[in-house]
């Protein structure tokens, strides 16, 4: 479904992706993992069209978008749901969702997605400034199926939330996947990314230097972790 092939990104004249490869395969999980500062979220903005890759392909099923302007990679079925959340702290949790809603027939409509997200239904009327940091995430993560999305790109997801709401969203991404879902994962939380993923694939300085299946990087985790992943 999502196929990346040898991408390079700059930031003026900084070279941040050496040729970057990932593919996921429909309805699958891929969990990206390295460092600060190797070019995770880099990578998740080209393929967005935030950060256009100055070479590469990124392969949405037979389509190559790379280097399109970001609102038609969103509509040709991308959703990226960024480092930090940024929804609207002070719009309401349904006006976060509306903002982001296109056509009237969707197959996330807000009563799916407040199934999904009980906790949100609840607060449905609050400000994003009103919800608790594993609210905000799961309205960011709402925000973006309200594009009825192929793809998400789930960038740090877990970041500042107590274990308790971290196994939550597991459970929220596995049932996405459920749904048909493809996922690239940028993660840090190693336990929510073995809990969810299908692959694993990590990065070192803008390139990708291991992938495997989840039960292959499990058996081979601690000489990875060791050799690409501990300070
Ligand atoms: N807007 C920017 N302009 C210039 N350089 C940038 C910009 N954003 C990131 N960089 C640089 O690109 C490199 C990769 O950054 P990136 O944010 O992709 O890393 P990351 O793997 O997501 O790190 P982290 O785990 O800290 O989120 C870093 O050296 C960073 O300083
Ligand atoms: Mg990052």
């Amino acid at each position: 479904m999502l196929r990346i092939e040898g991408l390079h990104t700059y930031y003026g004249p900084g070279h941040i992706l050496h040729g970057v490869d990932l593919h996921i395969p429909e309805a699958k999980i891929a969990a990206v993992l390295g460092r600060n500062g190797v070019g995770k979220t880099t990578t998740v903005r080209s393929i967005m069209g935030l950060a256009p890759p100055r070479a590469g392909h990124v392969w949405l099923a037979n389509q190559d978008i790379a280097g399109w302007p970001p609102h038609l990679i969103a509509r040709a079925g991308v959703a990226y749901v960024p480092e930090g959340r940024l929804i609207f702290p002070d719009l309401t949790v349904v006006e976060n969702i509306r903002v982001a809603e296109r056509t009237a027939a969707r197959q996330w409509t807000l009563e799916r997605l407040f199934q999904l997200f009980p906790a949100l239904g609840e607060r449905a009327r609050n400000r994003g400034s009103e919800l608790s940091g594993g609210e905000q995430q799961m309205l960011a993560v709402a925000r973006a199926l309200a594009t009825d999305p192929k793809v998400m790109l789930l960038d740090e997801p877990s970041q500042g939330l107590a274990p308790l709401v971290v196994r939550e969203l597991a459970n929220v991404i596995g049932r996405l996947r459920d749904e048909g879902v493809t996922i690239l994962l940028v993660e840090q939380n190693l336990k929510l990314a073995e809990a969810v993923a299908d692959h694993v694939f990590v990065m070192v300085k803008g390139r990708t230097v291991y992938k495997a299946p989840l039960k292959t990087f499990q058996a081979e985790q601690n000489e990875v972790k060791a050799r690409y992943l501990t300070l």
